[in-house]
């Protein structure tokens, strides 16, 4: 590990679990662990737990879990090595890092570096004769030459090696010129300038750093893609953010926008909307979500009006829900995307249409209409059962009443046969709820979660291994009798396997089994996996047996399963032989 051990466990003697979450979760006793409300996800009934026993955390709702450096990292959005500097600087540790970490911290800052002086040059191109085409597109494009300053927007050069030899000039080498993607090996070895010929944005993050780039190719160019984007680096992760996040999170308590190109912002922004954002090339994420609801309290979706575009809408209202944000939807008119009806219509237009942004629930019983007549009988009943469905899923009984009344009235049936469907809905998707919910109460390992994708196909074995992993963490002692026993590939799932193998490592080290020394490796899904088996260990004093048994348990899944693998094989064997034969047979024919 990069950060001395030593210091990570005084980072954490001084950072005591109870008083780090108090801080930001309000905690109730309950025995001798606590429990509050999960800042993770959005719940009325308590299941986040606090286990100061062992210093470490659970949430039975969501899975989230780990030691106290992982819970850092979650709610301040750190990775890992950050959130142990984070609380390391807050009880006045300093920290000497060693060799290792320093540098990775070192790609990081020369990519941040890279980022900065790519930004730079292709903004100079843009300004100078050589970037003349993309300046006049711009412009031509309605924007003036403020608004291309202020987002800093370039041209790349229409060569495969001018930004490389611009860098090298600068002194980067062409590794870190890769690692900040924005230099490409060809299949041949050779090197060359990921962008070429195309208008550039760059994506700047909340803290002001240039982290990735967009690239629009021209009208007219015959390119594979109208857009190229960054992929991900160690400094960038497409699906956390969010172009113009860095100009919209300074006026966005009220709102933000959420628009779906760069264009739209660019242009939005100019006309006075800075509030404004859209996901970059791919669809919008949890994470995504998870970064808006730290700045504002309501989301505007302005999507395409077009299938895709209502898709679009759809999934964002989904991901949206867990965030206890507000959802709005803005339908512009006539299927033009913003940058084009700000364009033609003008700002107050727009704002009049962002007054008038619909709640979620209406646009959706707009477009729940699309493909039924309702003029007819069965097109009537067709939608309003869809419309019950829709009315159903609003938490808010104002807003239920509301639009109970607005429909019965509207297709002239009575009142109380809407409302009854309503509520029987409501009292289905209850129902289907609680029971999820004790379900993960009474046995949160058995979420059918990302984290076990063997669990279906090998209960029994996985069920084996996850005994195996919660003993050891709590008894690291008998580590030894589980090497002479069984071996990492024996696992048949890989975060179990994992865990097991950085049980070896430690034990060879003569570590213990802290969470710290999982977390620097295992991902937030996986430590929350981890923390509830070291929480959720029952074996007490029975341990031992466990192990034996769950060993037992192990080793013979594993001969099943390589005795179905060979007979599995001399099938195939004869089926090949049988096809061989028959080939023969027919070659010898002709
Ligand atoms: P203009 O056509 O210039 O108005 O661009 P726009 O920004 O409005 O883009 P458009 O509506 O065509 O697409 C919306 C967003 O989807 C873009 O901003 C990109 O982030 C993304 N996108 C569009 N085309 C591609 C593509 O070919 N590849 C990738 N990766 N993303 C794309
Ligand atoms: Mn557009």
């Amino acid at each position: 590990m990069a950060i001395p051990a030593d210091i990570v466990n005084e980072i954490k003697y001084r950072n005591d679990i109870e008083s780090v979450i108090s801080s930001y979760v309000e905690l109730k006793r309950r025995g001798k662990n606590l429990v509050g409300l999960c800042p993770f996800h959005n719940e009325k009934t308590p299941s986040f737990t606090v286990y100061p026993e062992n210093g470490s955390f659970y949430c039975f709702g969501c899975g989230a879990g780990g030691d106290v450096f992982s819970f850092i990292k979650l709610i301040e959005n750190l990775d890992y090595a950050d959130a142990i500097r984070f609380l390391a600087e807050k009880s006045g540790i300093n920290i000497i890092e060693s060799a290792t970490d320093n540098s990775l911290q070192k790609v990081r800052n020369t990519i941040y570096d890279i980022n900065r002086e790519t930004a730079r040059f292709f903004h100079s191109v843009l300004m100078s004769d050589e970037g003349k085409w993309a300046r006049e597109y711009l412009l031509s494009r309605g924007l003036t030459l403020k608004t291309i300053n202020h987002f800093g927007l370039g041209a790349a050069p229409d060569k495969w090696d001018s930004l490389l030899n611009h860098l090298k000039s600068l002194g980067y080498s062409i590794s870190d010129m890769v690692a900040a993607n924005v230099v490409s090996k060809s299949n041949k070895g050779s090197y060359y300038d990921r962008f070429r010929k195309r208008v550039m944005f760059p994506i700047i993050n909340v803290r002001g750093r240039v982290v990735a780039f967009s690239g629009r190719a021209m009208p007219g160019e015959d390119k594979s893609a109208k857009y190229i984007n960054t992929s991900d680096t160690l400094v960038y992760k497409k699906s956390e953010n969010l172009f113009g996040i860095n100009f919209a999170k300074n006026c966005c308590e009220e709102r933000i926008i959420l628009v779906e190109g760069n264009m739209d912002v660019v242009s939005l922004h100019q006309a006075g909307f800075e509030n404004t954002v859209a996901a970059l090339g791919t669809a919008f994420t949890a994470d995504e979500a998870k970064l808006l609801s730290r700045y504002t309290k309501e989301i505007v979706l302005t999507l395409d009006a077009d299938a895709a575009g209502q898709k679009a809408v759809r999934r964002a209202g989904e991901i949206l829900k867990d965030t206890g944000l507000n959802v709005r939807v803005i339908v512009v008119p006539d299927g033009k995307d913003p940058d084009e009806y700000i364009k033609k219509n003008g700002p107050e237009r727009f704002k009049a249409l962002l007054e008038g942004a619909v709640s979620e629930i209406e646009y959706k019983l707009l477009t729940a209409v699309e493909d039924i007549d309702v003029n007819t009988d069965d097109g009537k009943v067709k939608y309003l059962s869809r419309a019950a469905d829709i009315i159903a899923d609003t938490p808010d009984p104002i807003a239920r009443d509301l639009y109970i009344s607005r429909l019965s009235d509207k297709y002239g049936i009575q009142r109380s046969t809407l409302e009854n469907r309503v509520k029987e809905i409501r009292r289905q998707k209850a129902k289907t709820k609680r029971r999820q919910e004790i379900n993960k109460i009474i046995n949160p390992r058995f979420e059918k979660s990302s984290v076990l994708p063997e669990k279906n196909a090998y209960p029994a074995a996985v069920a084996a291994e996850e005994n195996i992993i919660a003993v050891l963490l709590s008894h690291p002692d008998f580590t030894d009798y589980a090497k002479d026993n069984i071996t990492p590939d024996m696992f048949i799932s890989s975060v179990n396997r994992r865990a097991f193998e950085r049980m070896l490592e430690l034990s060879l080290e003569g570590l213990d089994y802290d969470l710290s020394l999982f977390g620097e490796i295992f991902s937030g899904e996986e430590m929350g996996y981890i923390t509830s088996l070291l929480n959720g260990n029952k074996s007490g004093d029975n341990s031992l047996t466990v192990l034996k048994d769950s060993i037992r348990v192990i080793n013979d899944e594993s001969l099943k399963r390589k005795s179905i693998d060979s007979a599995k094989k001399s099938t195939d064997d004869w089926a090949e032989n049988i096809k061989k034969i028959i080939d023969n047979k027919n070659k010898g024919d002709k």
